[in-house]
């Protein structure tokens, strides 16, 4: 059975973690310490910005960066092609989330989308805007200079765009803050995680107040500045962060060299899937492959599986505003239309960086006799 996720860690590394552990067992220090510290700061060099605050998840890095930047009350627009947890927490954050529709080339909004969006809602404040499957939007610098025009706050939900990067600029270093997840279907993964990357010194300092319930600086006795919660992530957790990020750029050229064994076959067979070519480097968090029959994409889903093949979770099946949670949390009905005609039909086929040569054969002969 070829299977979507793949945890990415050899016997040598396992051991190194183990041995980590106990250390950091018998040493006591089990939050906000050498590791966590260390990771932020491989981090940070990493995508260049000047400051990373890791977190217990992206959903918490995500409210965080929100509320910094004066979400209560106020209108934010954000992609309906997301996870439920980018809008939730706009919504944690006191926003109103506006959705917003895709292109059917990206699955992402573009420059248009979001001109329109502030057409109808001129008192816009900000924008959260995701990386889907670890596409970054062509026109993602127009998009940031238009946001900066309009005065308009942009975060990036990068939860699928580790290592993705642009006209030299990486995925969570465009503009007001970058937000990243490290859940175990993650291109690189600290069993639960998440990571904020920002340029303000002050939305650093706050954003680890807020991860530590309020607690600022070194003072970690009684006194709480902010309301925070308590979102810090394990000493642990940030080890494994460590190793996985000394590793991710060979992960994300395994992805890589994967997607490209498999274009081919699918421009053999006319079969249209989101192109990346226009980004320096790509996660391949999904590889998003478009199909035009009307057949259901469980019931493709069901196909490949009897194939020995389990096809990865979409970005996403269900357009956010079609969530059954949205039915008791009224939001303004926009034209979504693209995002509900696209996404339910497009299939992930499961690219991992412990994808063989021998899967993508076996990948792209069940592509050929499923999808033409
Ligand atoms: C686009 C997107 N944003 C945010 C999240 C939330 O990440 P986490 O589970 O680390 O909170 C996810 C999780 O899958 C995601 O896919």
């Amino acid at each position: 059975m070829i299977k979507p996720f793949y945890l990415d860690l050899t016997e040598n590394e396992i051991l190194d973690i183990q041995n980590k552990f106990g250390e950091i067992l018998r040493n006591g220090t089990l939050i906000l310490g050498e590791y966590t510290e260390a990771f932020e700061n491989e981090f940070s060099k990493y995508v260049g910005s000047n400051y990373a605050v890791s977190l217990n998840t992206c959903t918490s890095a995500l409210e965080i960066l929100l509320v910094l930047n004066g979400t209560q009350g106020k209108k934010i627009a954000v992609p309906t092609n997301t996870n439920f947890a980018t809008v939730a927490a706009i919504i944690r954050a006191g926003g109103i989330p506006i959705f917003m529709d895709m292109t059917s080339d990206y699955f992402v909004p573009n420059l248009e989308i979001l001109k329109y969006t502030l057409d109808q809602h001129r008192d816009l404040k900000g924008v959260v805007w995701v990386h889907i499957g670890g596409v970054i939007a062509p026109d993602f610098e127009e998009i940031v200079e238009y946001c900066k025009l309009k005065d308009l706050f942009l975060i990036e939900d990068a939860a699928h765009a580790h290592g993705c990067q642009m006209k030299g600029t990486k995925a969570g270093n465009f503009a007001n803050g970058g937000a990243f997840s490290f859940f175990p279907t993650k291109v690189m993964t600290t069993m639960e995680g998440g990571m904020i990357t920002t340029d303000s010194e002050e939305h650093a300092i706050l954003a680890r107040s807020y991860r530590n319930q309020g607690k600022r600086g070194g003072d970690y006795g009684g006194l709480h500045y902010d309301l925070g919660n308590s979102w810090r992530i394990s000493e642990i957790a940030a080890y494994i962060g460590l190793v996985q990020l000394s590793k991710l750029d060979s992960m994300l050229h395994k992805r890589q060299q994967a997607v490209n064994a498999l274009i081919p076959t699918l421009n053999e067979l006319g079969i249209d899937y989101v192109d990346t070519r226009h980004m320096d480097k790509a996660s391949n968090y999904k590889f998003i492959i478009k199909y035009a029959s009307d057949e259901d994409v469980n019931s493709i889903k069901m196909k490949f599986k009897a194939n020995g093949i389990v096809l990865g979770g979409g970005v996403y099946e269900v357009p956010c505003h079609l969530q059954p949670v949205f039915s008791q949390i009224p939001y303004q009905k926009e034209d979504l239309s693209t995002a509900e005609g696209y996404c339910p039909k497009h299939i992930c086929p499961p690219i991992t960086s412990g994808t063989t040569e021998q899967d993508i054969v076996e990948i792209a002969q069940v592509i050929s006799k499923t999808l033409k």
